[in-house]
């Protein structure tokens, strides 16, 4: 059998009609750039995360770019980012001229960690960026009291996190703004490139709409910089159709991730993802840790990757390497051994396929073949 760590045939074919015919109109409207199927979308995405305002964007990197240049972040300034994430969680800042500072991730949820962030704060942190890495949001209420605490800007990057909920509420609005990518393989994925924003601030909505567009309020009168950070319209198009399916696709992530849990969790030699009590995680990844010394983790993962690997089981690594000791970096100074967690997770962290179509039967031939390769 052949298990993919991600299959978008299986959805799209079970959308077509209604995803073709959202594509057409907007060819027949020769409407490609922003337009209805934008605005429609960016109202439903809203909605869907009770929060005010939506602004479609052209990537989720182009967001968290948008959202810190918008909130004023500029050269020199220090933003607080997890050592453990998708590297365009970073370029946010950099993009700005800023620094990252970057802060180890906690051991329960893999997002950053509130303890940590006090002592990365100096005179010139200006933001900290909160990831809801893997679908799992991040401690949202004690970043905010630090926020709070020491005057700055939390954000959040939710480009894994669609429809997440952290103590009953839906993520996106607990900071000034929230970015979301509509990569194709993310929850709720686009036909090509795409993001959005959400905020609840009315002023902060026309400021992120104006910087999407050139910084124009209105055709060829530019009140501020900008860049092109426009939706398409065939990606809102799409977009629009698919928010439509969100709920029950996250609900089939959940009960893929529950299985997996019922049939692993007597498998001594892994750790299993945890979900904190205050929090609904939306799975965009399953992340296994195998277990061992700091001298044989990486080695025992590689080996079960590679078992899974040519049993026709295709499995991912999210990060292999964490931000800090990326070489685009170095220059920042850090070294290996400053953050020992998400170092830990990079060498032992194993991603199962995961998507909301999986059967009962791929997923028993993954967790079959696991407890093969530990019975050996
Ligand atoms: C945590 C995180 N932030 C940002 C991004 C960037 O999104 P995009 O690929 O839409 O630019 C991604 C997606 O890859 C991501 O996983």
């Amino acid at each position: 059998m052949q298990v993919p760590f991600l299959d978008l045939k299986i959805q799209y074919k079970s959308i077509k009609q209604e995803v073709d015919a959202a594509i057409q109109k907007v060819i027949d409207n020769t409407a490609f750039i922003l337009g209805e199927s934008v605005s429609n979308f960016e109202k439903a995405f809203a909605e869907a995360h009770n929060a005010k305002y939506c602004v479609g964007t052209s990537s989720g990197t182009d967001s968290n770019h948008l959202v810190l240049w918008s909130l004023g972040i500029k050269p020199d300034d220090e933003v607080i980012i997890p050592a453990n994430t998708f590297i365009a969680t970073a370029w946010g800042a950099t993009l700005c001229g800023a620094k990252p500072v970057f802060v180890d991730c906690h051991p329960g949820n893999y997002n950053i960690n509130p303890e940590k962030v006090e002592a990365a704060i100096t005179p010139k942190t200006k933001a900290i960026v909160a990831v809801h890495l893997y679908g799992q949001p991040a401690d949202m209420k004690k970043l905010q009291e630090i926020a709070k605490k020491h005057n700055l800007i939390l954000v959040e990057d939710a480009a894994q996190s669609h429809l997440a909920e952290y103590d009953g509420a839906k993520i996106g609005t607990l900071s000034s703004a929230s970015s979301f990518s509509f990569y194709p393989g993310k929850n709720l994925g686009a036909y090509g490139e795409a993001g959005a924003v959400l905020t609840n601030d009315e002023h902060f909505y026309q400021n992120l709409k104006m910087m999407r567009e050139h910084g124009q309020s209105r055709k060829y009168y530019h009140d501020t910089y900008g860049h092109n950070y426009r939706m398409e319209g065939i990606q809102g198009a799409v977009l629009g159709v698919k928010l439509k399916h969100l709920n029950a696709w996250t609900e089939g992530r959940r009960n893929v991730a529950s299985k997996y849990k019922e049939l692993l969790k007597d498998v001594e030699q892994i750790h299993l993802p945890e979900e904190m009590p205050n929090v609904k995680h939306v799975y965009h990844l399953f992340v296994i840790q195998v277990k061992g010394d700091a001298k044989n983790r990486e080695e025992s993962r590689n080996k079960l990757q590679q078992f899974l690997t040519e049993k026709g089981v295709a499995t991912g690594l999210h990060y292999a390497i964490p931000l800090h000791q990326q070489k685009c970096f170095q220059h920042l100074g850090y070294k290996k051994g400053d953050f020992p967690v998400t170092e830990q997770l990079a060498e032992s962290g194993l991603s199962l396929p995961m998507f909301p179509e999986l059967t009962d039967d791929q997923i028993l031939y993954v967790t079959d073949n696991i407890k093969e390769f530990y019975s050996k």
